[in-house]
C-alpha cells in the first residue's frame, strides 16, 4: 500500500458520503456522542462482530455465548464498584464554560487553575460519575432507579452459574458476549473513538486460582494473532502495559493493544487479569454462593479468577477506516482520475462483497447482469449499478471496499463467461459464470493482505 496521509476530517467525511457512519439527529443540529450507522455502516459492524463471535465461540470449544439485559438490578453496580469508583475528575471554565477532564489537560494548567482553551479561571477538581441513570417504573424517585450498562462484563458475572450449570461447562471455560454499552464520558471527540453509546465485544474466561497467569498469556497472545487474521497493518498496533496509576481498582495486571490512529496511539482493547473480585463481590453483594465445584478434583470448591478480553466493536471499525484507507494515483492524465479512494478491507469483512455491473444498460446486458446477480445472492452480500461510466462505478466501489466487481459485456452473451476486476491490483480475469461462486469463495479464503 503507498503512503497516505490518513486524517479524521478524510476519514469523517468519506464515512457520511459513503453511508458508513452519520451524526445522530444531524437534521436537529446532531447529538454529541452518539452516532448512526449506515447501511455500509452496519454491515461493516455486523461483519466484524461475527468475525469476532466466531473466533471467540466457533473455534474455542470451551467458550458459549450470552445476551444478557442491559438494564441490571442497581446492587449489581455496587458489587462490581462502578458506583463507587467509576468517576472521571472533571474541571469547568469559569469564564469559557468549557469542560475539561482534569487528567487531560496540561498538569501545569491544574496547578494554577488556568483555563487551557481561554485562561480563565478553573472550578475545583470534582469526581464525575460516567453511568446514566434512569427510572424503572412510573415514579421517578430513588426507588426505581437504575443505570445504563457501562460495560457488559458485569451481565456475565451475574450468571456466571447460570451459564455453567445450564451448560455443564468445567473449568477453564469462558462466556462470550457483543452488547451495547453506555457511559456519560466527559469528552467525546475523535469522531466515533469516544463515544456516550457504543458497543463491546467482551469475553470473560473462567480459570483456577494459580493458572490465571498462564491464561492471561495465553489470552494476549490469542488478542493479537485475532489482528493478523483480520489482516490489520501489525506495525500499528503496540502493547501497552498498565502502570499500577492506571490498573483498574478489579485489575492484577492489564495490558492494551493500542492502534496508530490519526490521533496517535490509542486504546483499542484491553486483556485484563481480573482475579477473583468480580466473583467474589457478587457473592457477598447478593449472599448467593458463587464457588464452583471441581468434581475432576475431589469436589474442591473454589471462587474462579477471571480473565477478561475487553474489545470495542465501534472502536474497532473506525479502527479498519482508518486502517484500509488509502488514496492511490492510477494513471497521469492530470486529472481528478488520475486518483481514486480505495478501503482495503479484508473481504470476509466488506460491507459489499460482490458488485454486479453491466458495462452497458441496453441489448439485454442489464437483464443478463440482474440474473447473474440473483445467482449469487444467496452466497454474498451484493450490490447491483448501471448507472454512469463503469470507471466512475469502481471508484465507488473502491470507497466502499468492495473486493470484487463483476461486469457483464458483449462476450457474456456469447460464451457466459464475465470479467472478475479484483479491487487491490485492479486486474480483471475471465470467470465462466458457472464457476463464479467457488471462485470467489476461493479468492475469499486465499486473501493475503501482503499483497497490498
Ligand atoms: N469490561 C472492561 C472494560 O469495559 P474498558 O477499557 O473500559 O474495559 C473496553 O473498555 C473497551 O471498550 C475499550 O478498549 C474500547 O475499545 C471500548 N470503549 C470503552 N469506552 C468507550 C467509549 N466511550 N466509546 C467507544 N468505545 C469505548
Amino acid at each position: 500500500m503507498s503512503e497516505t496521509t490518513v486524517t479524521m476530517e478524510k476519514i469523517v467525511s468519506l464515512a457520511k458520503r459513503r453511508g458508513f457512519v452519520f451524526q445522530s439527529s444531524e437534521i436537529y443540529g446532531g447529538l454529541s456522542g452518539a452516532w448512526d450507522y449506515g447501511p455500509q455502516g452496519i454491515e461493516l459492524k455486523n461483519r466484524i462482530a461475527r468475525f469476532w463471535w466466531k473466533e471467540m465461540t466457533q473455534m474455542h470449544d470451551n467458550i458459549v455465548g450470552l445476551d444478557a439485559a442491559i438494564l441490571m438490578h442497581p446492587r449489581v453496580w455496587e458489587a462490581s464498584g462502578h458506583v463507587e469508583n467509576f468517576t472521571d475528575p472533571l474541571v469547568d471554565c469559569k469564564k469559557c464554560k468549557g469542560r475539561f477532564r482534569a487528567d487531560q489537560i496540561p498538569p501545569e494548567n491544574l496547578a494554577e487553575k488556568k483555563c487551557p482553551d481561554c485562561g480563565g479561571e478553573l472550578t475545583d477538581t470534582r469526581k464525575f460519575n460516567l453511568m446514566f441513570k434512569t427510572n424503572l417504573g412510573p415514579v421517578e424517585d430513588e426507588s426505581g432507579l437504575v443505570y445504563l450498562r457501562p460495560e457488559t462484563a458485569q451481565g456475565i458475572y451475574v450468571n456466571f452459574k447460570n451459564v455453567q450449570q445450564s451448560n455443564r461447562m468445567k473449568i477453564p471455560f469462558g462466556i462470550a458476549q457483543i452488547g451495547k454499552a453506555f457511559r456519560n464520558e466527559i469528552v467525546t471527540k475523535n469522531f466515533i473513538f469516544r463515544t456516550c453509546e457504543f458497543e463491546q465485544m467482551e469475553m470473560q474466561f473462567f480459570v483456577k486460582p494459580g493458572t490465571d497467569e498462564d491464561w492471561f498469556e495465553y489470552w494476549r497472545a490469542e488478542r493479537w494473532s485475532y489482528y493478523k487474521k483480520m489482516g490489520v497493518n501489525m506495525k500499528k498496533l503496540r502493547w501497552h502495559r498498565h502502570g499500577a496509576d492506571e490498573l483498574a481498582h478489579y485489575a492484577k495486571d492489564a495490558y492494551d493493544i493500542e492502534y496508530e490512529f490519526p490521533m496517535g496511539f490509542k486504546e483499542l482493547e484491553g486483556v485484563h487479569n481480573r482475579t477473583d473480585y468480580d466473583l467474589s463481590r457478587h457473592q457477598q453483594y447478593s449472599g448467593k454462593d458463587l464457588q464452583y465445584i471441581d468434581q475432576d478434583s475431589g469436589n474442591e470448591r473454589y471462587i474462579p479468577y477471571i480473565i477478561e478480553t475487553s474489545a470495542g466493536l465501534t472502536r474497532q471499525l473506525l479502527m479498519l477506516l482508518c486502517d484500509s484507507y488509502e488514496e492511490q494515483k492510477i494513471s497521469d492524465k492530470g486529472n481528478e482520475d488520475d486518483w481514486r479512494t480505495v478501503l482495503h478491507f479484508h473481504p470476509i469483512l466488506a460491507p459489499i462483497t460482490v458488485a454486479v455491473l453491466p458495462l452497458m444498460k441496453k441489448d439485454g446486458l442489464a437483464e443478463l447482469a440482474q440474473n447473474i446477480r440473483i445467482e449469487l445472492k444467496d452466497d454474498f452480500v451484493t450490490d447491483y449499478d448501471q448507472a454512469g461510466a463503469i470507471g466512475r462505478r469502481y471508484r465507488r466501489q473502491d470507497e466502499i471496499g468492495t473486493p470484487f466487481c463483476i461486469t457483464i459485456d458483449y462476450q457474456t452473451k456469447e460464451d457466459n463467461s464475465v470479467t472478475v476486476r479484483d479491487r487491490d491490483s485492479m486486474l480483471q480475469e475471465r470467470v465462466s459464470r458457472a464457476n463464479l461462486t467457488s471462485y470467489i469463495r476461493q479468492k475469499i479464503k486465499s486473501y493475503n493482505t501482503a499483497s497490498i
